[in-house]
């Protein structure tokens, strides 16, 4: 049977898992992509780090560009984040020169997916990200093929899942907010700059992905309005709810027709949800992506949001749809047939 060779990048929570997920689901993953999935090297920044996984199998490589450049290797796996810096050199090297790329990086994409897409669909490979939005919620997929016949008036959800473990966890624990973010740190749900996180630029970075995939317009990470949770006090919590509402970071955009252009709002900040709604009971890490079209209704996808297990199940969809030789735009058309939207109103950044 035919072998298909991946190199992994980073070997922290989602590596790790992705390499978990590869070994113990080897069979199915082989029968249902029509292929062996081959893990052919394997790097990160320390080598003698123990990782929880015996990884003594495998071939270490030290200089992650040459694996870009390795005729063995068909897909490169970016693990590493960042929105610059090596993971971006890394993704241009590898779709340059032809290797297809799979990366659960949400701020590489947001900063650069079109310039990615581009030289993906210049040099024939696929630039897959699944596990970018949303965890283990096939939200991308769900997005750009599911709703790819309706017109989509809004879109919007839960997509940082450290920020609604603390908001939930505090509101049904009363504990404080730097003692659960430590806790969702020390879970693997947190970005290697929880700020990030805790700030809204995360979930940020996931909904300008979402609105260009819903709206088929170009990215534009830089017009969402971003406020996050820090400034949220236990008293807020507990005001909320007395009121009958609970606290959620929620990214939000939607279309505005005018006379002249469409107008995209894009924003993140916290939100007072009314207990009845089903965004105001999505606890934990989990995540919730809502996607109102035309013919559709509102469609509510809802799973784990962060973690290695279910991020692991995103990254190794997106191999397997490789495999297979799914070879669909990136975004919601070729980068050059998508949209400008204009801005709403400007990001604060
Ligand atoms: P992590 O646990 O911090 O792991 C990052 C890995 O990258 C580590 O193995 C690290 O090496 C390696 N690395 C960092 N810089 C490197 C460099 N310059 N050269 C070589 N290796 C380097 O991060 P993570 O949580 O797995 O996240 C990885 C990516 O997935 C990020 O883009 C993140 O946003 C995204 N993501 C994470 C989750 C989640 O729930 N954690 C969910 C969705 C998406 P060492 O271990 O040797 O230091
Ligand atoms: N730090 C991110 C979160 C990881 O908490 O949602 C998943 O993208």
């Amino acid at each position: 049977s035919r072998t298909l060779s991946i190199g992994i990048v980073g070997l922290g929570t989602v590596g790790t898992g992705v390499i978990r997920l590869i070994e113990e689901n080897a069979m199915l993953i082989a029968r249902r992509s029509g292929q062996t999935i081959s893990i052919g090297a394997i790097t990160a920044r320390d080598r003698n780090k123990d990782r929880g996984v015996d990884l003594r199998g495998y071939r270490w490589v030290d200089d992650m560009l040459e694996m870009a450049d390795d005729p063995e290797l068909d897909i490169i796996v970016e693990l590493i984040g960042g929105s610059d810096g090596p993971a971006l050199t890394l993704a241009k090297k590898a779709l340059t020169n032809g290797k297809s790329l799979v990366t659960a990086n949400k701020a590489m994409i947001a900063h650069h997916g079109l310039e990615l897409a581009e030289l993906a669909e210049t040099n024939g490979a696929a630039l897959h990200y699944e596990a970018a939005v949303a965890g283990g919620i096939p939200a991308i997929k769900g997005v750009r093929e599911g709703t790819a016949a309706n017109r989509i008036e809004r879109i919007y959800g839960i997509l940082n899942g450290t920020s609604n473990y603390i908001l939930s966890t505090m509101e049904t624990s009363g504990r404080d907010f730097d003692d659960v973010l430590a806790e969702a740190q020390a879970l693997g749900y947190a970005e290697a700059d929880p700020s990030f996180d805790i700030d809204g630029v995360d979930a940020a970075h996931k909904l300008s992905i979402l609105a260009s995939l819903a709206f088929a317009s170009r990215l534009d990470f830089d017009a969402v309005a971003t406020e996050g949770i820090r400034a949220i006090q236990a008293a807020d919590i507990a005001q909320a709810d007395a009121l009958g509402y609970r606290i959620r970071l929620l990214g939000l955009a939607e279309r505005h027709d005018g006379d002249k252009a469409s107008e995209l709002f894009q924003r993140v900040h916290p939100y007072l949800v009314p207990k009845s709604h089903p965004l105001a009971n999505v606890d934990g890490s989990t995540n919730a992506v809502v996607a109102e079209g035309n013919f559709s209704g509102r469609l509510l996808f809802q799973g784990a949001g962060a973690g290695d297990g279910p991020t692991a199940s995103a990254v190794v969809a997106d191999i397997i749809a490789i495999a297979r030789g799914e070879l669909s735009p990136a975004f919601a058309m070729p980068v050059k047939a998508l949209e400008p939207c204009a801005p709403a109103e400007s990001g604060h950044r």
